[in-house]
């Protein structure tokens, strides 16, 4: 992956803001993420770079985080400006500036362990965040454990939602490869990138469709993803979520197994799986194959909360735990 971070100046205007760049804080598939500090206002943000080719794309892009910056839940990653930038080499960037999360992200806190409630407490957020966001039209279309960053008190911030469309628009990708669908390049970028096939993606992405159903797809991986503790590894990197063994290709995402093995593809957990049966079963109905099979957003919200109160299994062990 290119290094955009090597160009950049050690001070950036970013809309109203003038921040200076701190600490390379990682690359995604469409850019790199700093820690940068609002120095007149003593304040600490995150800005993600994404390197673009087309100028009337940018446009676009900044247009939609600007109105993305309306959006206010305590679960999702606040956003504080867009901007576009072009570097000493003529490369035109496009600078997203959001709140930073010190926590880091669910996919790195995953390798270690955690309580039921730590777990409920991540899942119930995330499903409060992703029923906002559908409340309010917006569709995440990137939901995955890297995705779910955690602030300094360890709660949920979702970032990057909306946004992957343009991400994959403004990246160099060769458009003629797919009927144009913006899914399916998307899904291609991951198919070419190190991570291999996108693998919290739902069955129907792979055909390049997506509905808000897809997101609770992404929703029931998560939920998987830290109940179980599966994960795939990867140029030396665990990406936790929800796996099948194909003879011959190794561990394939379930979307991704449902999509180009079989359709009747079916998961379950294991006996060493955390979360109480109510939960486990909620994870299975969000993972059904046929969009119209799994709960919306809101629905799979209430029904997480009704575990709470009902399950005395969980308030069981809970009991006898740390909570850490
Ligand atoms: N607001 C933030 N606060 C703190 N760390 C962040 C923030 N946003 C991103 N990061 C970190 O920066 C790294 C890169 O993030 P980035 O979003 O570019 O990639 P990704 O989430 O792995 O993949 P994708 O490009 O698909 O979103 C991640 O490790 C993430 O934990
Ligand atoms: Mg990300």
């Amino acid at each position: 992956m290119q290094q955009a971070w090597i160009d950049l100046p050690p001070r950036l205007r970013v809309g109203d803001k003038t921040v200076r760049v701190e600490q390379h804080l990682g690359s995604g598939a469409f850019g790199d993420v700093y820690k940068v500090r609002d120095e007149a206002r003593s304040k600490v943000y995150a800005l993600k770079d994404v390197l673009c080719l087309n100028a009337s794309q940018v446009l676009d892009a900044i247009r939609e985080a600007v109105t993305l910056c309306q959006i206010s839940h305590e679960n999702i990653i606040a956003i504080k400006g867009a901007d576009r930038f072009v570097d000493n080499q003529s490369n035109l960037h496009m600078f997203i500036l959001t709140e930073y999360c010190a926590g880091g992200n669910l996919n790195e806190r995953l390798a270690r362990p955690s309580s039921e409630r730590i777990n409920w407490k991540w899942m119930s957020q995330a499903a409060d965040a992703v029923a906002y966001l559908h409340r309010n039209d917006v569709v995440h279309r990137d939901l995955k454990p890297e995705n779910v960053l955690l602030n300094g008190r360890g709660n949920v911030k979702l970032a990057d939602f909306g946004l992957a469309r343009e991400y994959i628009a403004l990246r160099r990708v060769d458009a003629r490869r797919n009927d144009g669908s913006w899914m399916q390049m998307f899904v291609q970028y991951y198919m070419d990138s190190d991570v291999g096939s996108p693998y919290w993606l739902a069955p129907e992405c792979f055909a390049g469709h997506y509905t808000e159903k897809a997101d609770v797809f992404s929703l029931g991986l998560l939920f998987f993803a830290i109940l179980e503790r599966d994960y795939k590894e990867s140029n030396g990197k665990m990406y936790y979520g929800a796996f099948k063994r194909i003879r011959g290709v190794g561990k394939v995402g379930l979307g991704a197994a449902m999509a180009m093995y079989n359709p009747e593809t079916d998961i379950a957990f294991s006996r060493r799986a955390q979360g109480s049966r109510d939960v486990q079963r909620l994870v299975i109905e969000a993972l059904q194959y046929d969009p119209d099979d799994r709960p919306s957003a809101v629905e799979l919200c209430n029904k997480l909360e009704e575990t709470e109160d009902l399950d005395l299994e969980w308030l069981f062990r809970l009991l006898s735990e740390d909570s850490t």
